[in-house]
This record gives structure tokens, C-alpha cells and sequence, in this order.
């Protein structure tokens, strides 16, 4: 990697690292003492510097606000059973992130910054990776427009900024999950295979909809139609029907999922067949009335592999499943794991060492 970016560190004076519980981590709310924060202009990356963790100042007309020029990313680092740390999967990461950013007409960041950055913030608040099974830091980088601009055009200014999170499980229980059968999240020619929050945005009626119905999340489906599913928002979908795994296909809609990838891998590698096309509701309900469709699990950063343990397919047509006889889902999650903690030896090269 060329040295071409100078990262400065400066760090706090006020630790919150003794003061923190690590009992019983949520996800996603608890932040370490520093971040990354990486500014763009006059066509180039000028400065990264490594800070303590705070507020940022951005103008009110910055083009974030108005127009949401914003990409992100989810990203995991564990402590190994070496005693060392990693990070799982980071190119793969940087690599989407950059086809976002391309989607969203923003710059790429180049590798000396979003993956040698991330290293450098992550030795400085290495004290903040958890311990506890089923823990991690979670890594959040993200990239919002800063010009201050009102104009419809892509911003000539960003922010690029990574923060770390000590995590706790996403889905603390068997997810229960609806097809969305009004509401879109995306179409093709849309940016649905992009982590940008307009998604994630548009998202939140048709969740906050569902779950005041009892759901945790919706499964969405093609637009028009409502026909053919698509991911889950916070998740890529998975099934097993006669004892092969379908998943659907990368037709631009989705989020080509790190996890979604390394499962696949590993399912491959244990031997199982793995389908990845056009998934149609109707083929769940008739695999569902045969007894053929005998799991269901989203995969993702956050979820890891997070069991459904209800899917309602239509107004009254729901699945109940027993998630206690997931073999295949036990086993893809118990090898990821063991991967991801150094108990197996990383035939894929997955693990970056920090
Ligand atoms: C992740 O899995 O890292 C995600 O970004 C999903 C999320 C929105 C929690």
C-alpha cells in the first residue's frame, strides 16, 4: 500500500474505557474513545485524522441534510483465541463501499485510508473488543456530503469517518419477519445493491408498520407485483427447501451481503448445493405445504445468521418454524464462528490481522 496519507492521532485525556459495562452489550449504542474522521476536497483526500470520539460541526446547507448523499458500511473485529485481534473481511467491505459511493456519485476511498485507517483506529481503542460469545466491535465507516450547496448535483466536499461499536447480539431471539406486500424498497436501476441511508430511511414505515403487528422486520419483494423477494433490510434471506439452499439472486435490488458471500462459501465447502435465483412467495407456500421448506435464516454483519422463527406469507398464511431442528443454520453458524475465532485454520484468508 502506498504511504501516501499521513493519519494523525490525537488522543482524549478522558477515557470512558474503565467506566463502561460490558455486561449485557446492546447493539449499536455504546462508542469507544476515538474515530477516524477523513476530509475530501479540491479533488482529493486531504486529511485524516485519528480524534476523540465526539459531535461533529457541519453546516446547515451541507448536501447530507437536503438530498442525502450518505453511504456506510458494517464491518466486525473479534478477539482471537491467539490472543490476537481481527478484522473480518474488510476488502470485501471496502469494495462495496466504493461501488456505493460510485452509485451516489461520491468519491472512493482508497484502501490506505478505509482499511488502513480502520487498523490503525481500531490498535488505538483496542482495549473496547469484547469478549463475551456472541460480542464484537462492531465497525461503522460512513460518508456523508459536507458542501454547504443547495443545488441538485453532487457535492464537491465529504466526510469520511470511521466509528467502532462493542456490540451484543442484533436479534436477541428468532426473528419474526413479514413479506411486505405494499410497500417497495427497491427497483432495478435504483441503488437497492447499495448501503446508502436513503435506503434505510425509506425502510422505516413499512418496519415501524409491521411491528405494531408483532413483527421485528419485513421481507421485501419486487416492486409492482409483490411477487418475488428480495432481502430484509438489515439482512439477506436464506432458505432450505429439499435440503438445498436458495437464496435470491444478485439482481442489482440487494445488498451483495459479505456475510451472504461467506455463507454461501461455507455451505459450498460442507458440501450443500446453493441456489441463487428468482424466489417467488408462491414457491415458499408450496414448499412449506410439502414439508420441503424446513429452514429459514437472514444473514448478515449486524444478524450474523439470525434464525426466522415466523414468516407471514400472505394475510393469515403464516409459517411457524422450529428453529430448535436448524440443522444447516446451526452448522454454517457454529463454522463462521469457529473461523472468525481462530478455533479452524482461515483456509478463505478472511481474517485481517490488526
Ligand atoms: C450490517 O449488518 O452491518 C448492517 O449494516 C445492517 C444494519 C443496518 C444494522
Amino acid at each position: 500500500m502506498a504511504e501516501e496519507y499521513k493519519i494523525d492521532v490525537i488522543k482524549t485525556e478522558n477515557s470512558k474505557l474503565k467506566s463502561t459495562s460490558f455486561d449485557n452489550l446492546p447493539f449499536g449504542k455504546v462508542f469507544t474513545d476515538h474515530m477516524l474522521v477523513a476530509d475530501y476536497a479540491n479533488g482529493k483526500w486531504e486529511k485524516v485524522q485519528i480524534l476523540p470520539y465526539g459531535p461533529i460541526t457541519l453546516d446547515p446547507a451541507a448536501t447530507v441534510f437536503h438530498y442525502g448523499q450518505e453511504i456506510f458500511e458494517g464491518i466486525k473485529a473479534f478477539h482471537n483465541q491467539d490472543g490476537n485481534d481481527y478484522i473480518f473481511r474488510p476488502d470485501k467491505n471496502w469494495e462495496r463501499f466504493n461501488k456505493s459511493a460510485v452509485g451516489l456519485c461520491m468519491p472512493e476511498v482508497p484502501e490506505e485510508i478505509f482499511i488502513g485507517g480502520l487498523k490503525k483506529l481500531i490498535e488505538v481503542d483496542r482495549g473496547w473488543i469484547p469478549t463475551a460469545p456472541e460480542h464484537s466491535l462492531y465497525i461503522r465507516p460512513f460518508m456523508i456530503a459536507s458542501q454547504a450547496f443547495l443545488g441538485v448535483h453532487p457535492a464537491k466536499e465529504y466526510k469520511f469517518i470511521i466509528i467502532l461499536s462493542p456490540s451484543g447480539p442484533y436479534f436477541g431471539k428468532p426473528a419474526a419477519i413479514r413479506i411486505e406486500r405494499h410497500f417497495t424498497r427497491s427497483a432495478k436501476g435504483g441503488v437497492g445493491y447499495s448501503k446508502n441511508g436513503g435506503n434505510y430511511a425509506a425502510s422505516l414505515k413499512a418496519v415501524e408498520q409491521a411491528e405494531k403487528d408483532g413483527y421485528d422486520q419485513v421481507l421485501w419483494t419486487a416492486p409492482n407485483e409483490h411477487k418475488y423477494i428480495q432481502e430484509v433490510g438489515a439482512m439477506n434471506v436464506m432458505f432450505i427447501i429439499d435440503n438445498v439452499a436458495v437464496t435470491p439472486e444478485l439482481d442489482g435490488t440487494i445488498l451483495n451481503g459479505v456475510t451472504r458471500n461467506s455463507v454461501i462459501t461455507v455451505l459450498k465447502d460442507l458440501g450443500y448445493s446453493v441456489e441463487e435465483r428468482p424466489i417467488s412467495i408462491d414457491e415458499l407456500a408450496e414448499a412449506h405445504k410439502a414439508g420441503k421448506l424446513t429452514e429459514a435464516f437472514g444473514t448478515g454483519t449486524a444478524a450474523v445468521i439470525s434464525p426466522i422463527g415466523k414468516l407471514e406469507l400472505s394475510e393469515g398464511n403464516i409459517i411457524n418454524f422450529d428453529v430448535e431442528k436448524f440443522e444447516i443454520a446451526k452448522k454454517i453458524k457454529a463454522t463462521l464462528d469457529d473461523i472468525r475465532l481462530g478455533r479452524v485454520v482461515d483456509t478463505h484468508n478472511w481474517l485481517v490481522k490488526i
